[in-house]
């Protein structure tokens, strides 16, 4: 083997570092929870009335058909929110809201496509039981960690352990064996970085622990995976972008997973300190949000993000991850097609146009056709996934409990594709009453460019089953 560069870390310099910015945060979180008025009526540049509101939401907030909100979030990171990036994530004040607001203390709740089960978090610490349903096992895996209490005594002398080990790595204690074997591995990463990311998950599986401190580290471990390969870090796809001439060093995995396991540790025993006990949350396998394999009238609650048509790729997005914590091997292409939203169709699917028989969807779907049929199946398969998770949804409900979606639009070939309108009007078609309905603003202050590209709305629609 050639000879490998390799830098020993300095653990002061990292704790420096992270304690560096627990106290830029707290600092943060002081002046953060000063305003105690914190909703607003503001004007926006474009002339539009918004609603904003500064940290927590109030349960009681006065909400009317197509309010318009500007939600400022303080919470993104905190407990064990922050414990790994997740494309399309909730900011946690909004889940914490719509449950106090909609459901009570031992309610049960279900999240049909929960990712990294912001919902489920939320819904633990108000008291509530909850389910959370996601095909991807790499999602369900984060999302067990982040509801699993885990005891201090024990965290600390693990990150003790894990840290010296760190500090005592060598390269040639990395077994070829340890090292896991997926496409273009030598492209994605470079050879030190691959011993360091083999030592580190060896450290991990053979520390004298229990499985669920375990996998929490498995966990801390995912989080730096991204930061330490050739693929863009910013990017929800998987891609090396030569012009940006990202720079990984050796050792800076080593350093990184230090960082994230004393970031990531006070988190978890903040979260396992508030958490109640005797609250239920589980995240079934071999469920899919258009099969909910639960009886007839079982929930009180269902809040969701789904995916968009044609928008995010999770797989790909975590495919490096997925790949290192061994939850694929080869393709993933069977991960794709189990996604609603996905681009792995068959040319056979789209030889002809298919209409879901909403006039202004099908309209749409009509025009992305005549310029490009395989995008145009993909928007309609998209609908017809969407419409069988609201009859599963609704078969789950009891009488009058809600269903409430957030969902954005997003382009398709150039033309807007409108999710809120024709989930509305599938929604209404599977038996749900549109109760109300109003909008998230995010805007994006660092460009100067039309309305449409500064701000990106998330539609709320708050539907409710009726017999
Ligand atoms: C927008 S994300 C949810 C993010 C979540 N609200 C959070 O805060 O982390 C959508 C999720 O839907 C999942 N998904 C896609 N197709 C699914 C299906 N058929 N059944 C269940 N989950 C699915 C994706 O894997 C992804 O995690």
């Amino acid at each position: 083997m050639q000879a490998l560069n390799y830098y020993p870390i300095s653990l002061d310099e990292i704790k420096a570092k992270v304690a560096k910015k627990f106290k830029r945060n707290g600092a943060q979180k002081l002046e953060d929870n000063e305003p105690l008025d914190n909703v607003k009526e503001i004007v926006n540049e474009f002339g539009e009335k918004i609603i904003r509101v500064d940290g927590e939401i109030p349960v009681d907030l006065p909400i009317n058909n197509e309010d318009r909100f500007l939600f400022i979030s303080y919470d993104q990171s905190s407990l064990t929110h922050g414990l790994h990036k997740y494309p399309a994530k909730f900011f946690p004040e909004l889940p914490r809201w719509l449950i106090k607001r909609y459901s009570k203390e031992g309610d049960l709740i279900i999240d049909p496509f929960s990712g990294s089960a912001t919902t489920n978090i939320e819904a633990l610490l108000a008291k509530r039981h909850s389910v959370g349903i996601d095909v991807s096992p790499f999602s369900r895996f984060i999302a067990k960690v982040k509801v699993t209490p885990l005891d201090k005594t024990e965290l600390e002398i693990c990150k003790n352990k894990i840290l010296r080990l760190l500090v005592n790595y060598h390269p040639e204690k990395v077994s070829v064996d340890d090292i896991p074997s997926f496409p273009y591995r030598d492209n994605w990463f470079n050879r030190e970085i691959i011993l360091e990311l083999a030592y580190i998950k060896n450290c991990i599986e053979n520390l004298d622990t229990n499985e669920d401190v375990k996998d929490f580290l498995k966990v801390c471990f995912s989080s730096i995976i991204r930061s330490v390969s050739n693929a863009d870090d910013n990017c929800t796809r998987t891609v090396i972008r030569k012009k940006l001439n990202k720079v990984v060093n050796p050792s800076d995995a080593l350093r990184k997973f230090a960082e994230a396991v004393l970031t990531n540790i006070p988190k978890m025993i903040d979260f396992s300190r508030l958490c109640p006990n005797n609250i239920n949350v589980t995240f079934p396998e071999n469920m899919d949000a258009r099969n909910i394999k639960y009886k007839k009238e079982t929930f009180d609650l269902a809040l969701t993000s789904p995916p968009y048509a044609n928008a995010v790729d999770y797989p790909r997005t975590h495919q490096l991850e997925t790949y290192w914590l061994g939850f694929a091997q080869g393709s993933l292409t069977p991960l794709k097609k189990k996604q609603v939203g996905t681009e792995s169709v068959s040319a056979k699917d789209y030889k002809e146009l298919h209409l879901i028989g909403v006039k202004e969807a099908d309209e749409v779907i009509t025009k992305i056709y005549n310029k490009d049929p395989r995008r145009a199946y993909i928007a309609y398969k998209y609908l017809k996934d969407m419409q069988k998770n609201l009859e599963e949804v609704y078969k789950v409900l009891k009488f009058n409990a809600r269903y409430i979606i957030v969902v954005g639009n997003n382009r398709i070939r150039g033309e807007v594709f409108e999710n809120w309108k024709y989930i509305i009007a599938l929604a209404e078609k599977v038996g749900f009453k549109l109760e109300n309905y109003f909008a998230s603003e995010i805007i994006k202050h660092f460009i100067k460019v039309p309305r449409e590209e500064r701000i990106d709305t998330d539609w709320i629609l708050v539907l409710t089953k009726r017999g």
